[in-house]
């Protein structure tokens, strides 16, 4: 079976390069995969969340997730604390991946800054965990955005050193798949107009939750005046809209803009520029702004109905905590046969 897996940290606001570049592509992925869509409140604490903040985050994710039309009824929704497995595995895969592997992750580098001795053991170990969310539900698929590509190298990485640490104890327990392996070599999903959403205010820098400026970003909850107030005030250059993509290079701003318009439309960017070349920025930011708050409004509207009902989330949550657990606990279970931990 093709099995997708896919996590969102609830570590603040919510922003439209979430949205176009994971949440908005899980949603057809349940027509033909078994999916599995998880809050990841474990790694959201590697770096200082205030708790009744992490609370209303984690709820604010699952929120977006159903809202955006991912069915907890068709696809597994959870928050990843609530199934212990994920730490479980985790610990192993710490005692397996080596801690010249996670020096390496440009993501912890970036996090850390010069000051790496005094961040959380569990920011070094983020990926780790990460590979264990993926590998417990031996998913074959994982749909991120462009950041998370060497994550996901790394995941390959640690899966490949625990089948071949225990090629004999996997094959002794006869635990392997048809090439011995145990774990297998999960894929990345990482296609699409909207892989790198760029921040509005400087389209070399990607749109994030930790940038100061809430002008770089659209958030999820933004009301319509806001969402056509900051795609208006975007960082542009003064020329038109060009005919062809390859004209977009070394335009990051325009590149940006023609982008996420492509995906809120699902359409390509040559498409977009079809429509739109050899126009310019008065005409295409209002259609762009239109066209966000058409798509945009509706799910912040459905987000905002769900939040006034708390108990609801949480009962979707522990729900699908329940279903995955089954899956996690055979998983781990023959982990601890593999390791030769005794039950
Ligand atoms: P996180 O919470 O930072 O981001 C969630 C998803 O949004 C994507 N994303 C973007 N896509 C396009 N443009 C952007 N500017 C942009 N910013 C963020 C991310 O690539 C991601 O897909 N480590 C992960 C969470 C995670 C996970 C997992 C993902 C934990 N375990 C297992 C997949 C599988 C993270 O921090 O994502």
């Amino acid at each position: 079976t093709q099995r997708v897996f896919s996590g969102i940290q609830p570590s603040g606001d919510l922003h439209l390069g979430n949205y176009l570049g994971a949440i908005r592509r899980f949603v057809p992925l349940q027509d033909t995969h078994e999916t599995i869509y998880c809050v990841v409140d474990m790694h959201a604490v590697t770096v200082w969340q205030e708790p009744d903040a992490l609370r209303r985050a984690t709820r604010e994710v699952a929120a977006a997730f159903i809202a955006a039309g991912i069915d907890p009824a068709r696809s597994i929704v959870f928050n990843q604390s609530q199934v212990g497995q994920h730490a479980e595995l985790a610990w192993v895969f710490n005692c397996v991946a080596r801690i010249g592997w996670m020096n390496r992750m440009t993501q912890f580098k970036d996090k850390a800054g010069r000051n790496s001795e005094n961040v959380s053991l569990g920011l070094l170990a983020y990926p780790s965990l990460m590979a264990a969310d993926i590998l417990l539900y031996k998913a074959t698929h994982v749909p991120v955005g462009d950041d998370q590509k060497q994550h996901l190298e790394l995941t390959r990485d640690i899966a490949a050193k625990f089948n071949n640490d225990y090629a004999a104890a996997i094959a002794a327990e006869g635990l392997g798949a048809m090439d011995g392996a145990f774990f297998p070599m999960t894929d990345p999903l990482i296609a699409g107009p909207a892989t790198r959403i760029m921040s509005l205010r400087d389209g070399t820098k990607k749109m994030s939750k930790s940038d100061p400026s809430d002008q770089s970003r659209i958030s999820l909850l933004d009301d319509a005046d806001a969402i056509a107030r900051k795609i208006k005030r975007a960082t542009t250059d003064p020329a038109e809209l060009p005919h062809a993509v390859e004209e977009l290079a070394g335009r990051p701003e325009a590149d940006n803009l023609v982008g996420i318009y492509a995906a809120l439309s699902d359409r390509d960017k040559q498409d977009v520029l079809a429509e739109f070349g050899g126009q310019g920025w008065g005409v295409f930011k209002p259609a762009l702004a239109e066209l966000a708050v058409s798509v945009l409004a509706p799910i912040s509207g459905e987000m905002r109905r769900l939040l006034d009902d708390p108990a609801t989330i949480d009962a979707v949550l522990r729900e699908g905590a329940g279903r995955a657990r089954a899956i996690a606990e055979t998983t781990m279970d023959e982990v601890r046969r593999i390791v030769g931990f005794i039950r």
